[in-house]
């Protein structure tokens, strides 16, 4: 069984790859990447995979069982298509199972919606595909407020618009272990999971962070509107809109979901206080 797995450059793509390999071996995991040479280091046959190139999957799926799609990066219009043209390659070359990492969200109400539509929409592309699949609907990754940590602390604490909204935080090693739970499971097929732990809040937030790196951090709620501000001048008009969108969510609860996690992983997910502690031994 031959398992490829496409953005084999990216954190996530590599999470997977990782647990893969401990699944079904080296020899069976192929990654896909858009460059090449970032993803040599995995070990693993390494396949040219553009997203906007059809090209490339139909030669880069050639005797491939499964393939995993990681969402793209790109705006949520030009997404559509870039993973239309997996699904396509992957029809054609005869691939039985499909995998897609979608994102929980709501589809209206905040400026994250528009990203969340064109994941739903790839959604049905991939139920519509006719072969057999899966989709996990990933929570929101911890590791860039991990990675944050100096600006909270020379700023105090941590600052945005998500209010007492309750988030499901979750990992990419974590979302690795599920995805490739996900992809070697047949009996885990054709049904959409929320991947993600147990919801908590910014302040919760800030005290397991406080705990685990000894910092004094504390979290103060701001306007949608202002954070939206701050946000487009710090990292641009689409990134700075996006992240205000993701934590005006959050303050309207579109984090606080269900989890399947452990039905998918047949163990429960790691509490946020372990995420964080294995995040600081991997950095040390
Ligand atoms: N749940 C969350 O909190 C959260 C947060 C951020 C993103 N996301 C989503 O999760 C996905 C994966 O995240 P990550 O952690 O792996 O991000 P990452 O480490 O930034 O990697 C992004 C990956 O996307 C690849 N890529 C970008 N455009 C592409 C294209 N046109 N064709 C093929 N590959 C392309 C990049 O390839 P190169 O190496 O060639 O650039 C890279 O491998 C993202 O794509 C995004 O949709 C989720």
């Amino acid at each position: 069984m031959k398992i490829a797995v496409t953005s084999a450059s990216g954190k996530l793509g590599e999470a997977i790859i990782k647990q893969l390999i401990k699944e079904i071996g080296k020899e069976n995991v192929i990654g896909i990447a858009r460059t090449p040479s970032k993803a040599a280091h995995l070990g693993v046959e390494i396949r040219e995979g553009d997203y906007n190139n059809r090209e490339h999957f139909n030669n880069a799926l050639q005797g491939v069982d499964a393939v995993l799609l990681v969402s793209g990066m790109d705006e949520p219009q030009k997404r559509i298509q870039q993973h239309r043209n997996v699904i396509e390659a992957a029809k054609q070359n005869n691939v039985k199972k499909i995998v897609y990492t979608s994102i929980i969200g709501d589809e209206t109400g905040t400026a994250f919606s528009p990203i969340v539509q064109s994941n739903r929409q790839t959604e049905k592309d991939i139920q519509a595909s006719g072969l057999v699949w899966a989709i996990g609907r990933n929570g929101i990754y911890i590791e860039p407020d991990l990675e944050y940590i100096d600006t909270y602390i020379k700023e105090g604490g941590i600052s945005n618009c998500a209010g007492d909204g309750k988030c499901g935080y979750t990992s990419r090693p974590e979302l690795g272990y599920a995805y490739a739970q996900i992809l070697v499971n047949e009996k885990l097929s054709g049904e959409v999971y929320n991947l993600a732990g147990e919801a908590i809040t910014q302040s919760e937030l800030a005290d397991f962070i406080n705990q685990a790196y000894q910092t004094n951090l504390t979290y103060t709620s701001v306007s949608v509107e202002d954070y939206k501000k701050e946000r487009v001048a710090a990292l641009g008009d689409f990134i700075g809109t996006v992240i205000a969108g993701i934590y005006e969510g959050i303050q309207k609860g579109a984090n606080n979901v269900k989890s399947d996690f452990t039905r998918v992983a047949g163990r429960a997910h790691q509490d946020p206080l372990e995420m964080i502690q294995n995040f600081k031994t991997e950095k040390a």
